[in-house]
């Protein structure tokens, strides 16, 4: 089974490398797509996004890291994927993932999505809180993978 991760992965966080360390266990390959098109205030630029997750998941074959421009659904069926994959942290999360889930399904002939539940160490991290605590200065290193924190401090 092949599955498409997609996000704004703003920066990447230990959550979503936990999500996809997960989904490895079930899917033959895994595509993590940096959207493009996502429409909120970036932090990296999605070419340095995606050369900070092949770095961290350089070791391993069955990942692939891109950029794609435009809706989801037009990257899934470029890449004849299987599955959608998504994280779930939380009650707000779901709302939001199971709405785009549908809409996704509606313009792709049922294209599926699967929700992978957060776990609880990484329940509580998102990009955008990672975000703020990085423009204040604050310690990002039980958030982020290594090559992520690394990459912040210098720009700093
Ligand atoms: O990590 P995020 O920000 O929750 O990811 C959201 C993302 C990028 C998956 C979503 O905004 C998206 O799919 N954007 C591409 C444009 C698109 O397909 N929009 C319609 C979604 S129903």
């Amino acid at each position: 089974m092949i599955a498409f991760y997609p996000g704004s992965f703003d920066p990447f966080t230990l959550g979503h490398e936990d999500i996809v360390r997960r989904a490895l266990k079930f899917c033959n390959k895994l595509i993590i797509g940096v959207s493009h098109d996502n429409f909120k205030n970036s932090l990296l630029t999605c070419e340095q996004r995606e050369a900070l997750i092949k770095l961290i998941f350089s070791k391993n074959k069955r990942i692939e890291v891109l950029v794609y421009e435009g809706l989801t659904v037009e990257s899934v069926k470029k890449f004849n994927v299987d599955v959608i994959l998504k994280g779930v942290r939380n009650i707000d999360d779901f709302t939001i993932e199971s709405q785009m889930a549908q809409l996704n399904s509606m313009m792709d002939n049922d294209m599926e999505t699967i929700f992978l539940d957060s776990s609880d160490k990484f329940r509580s991290i998102s990009s955008s809180m990672v975000k703020q605590i990085y423009d204040l200065n604050g310690d990002i290193s039980p958030f982020v993978p290594s090559p992520v924190l690394n990459f912040l401090r210098d720009l700093k």
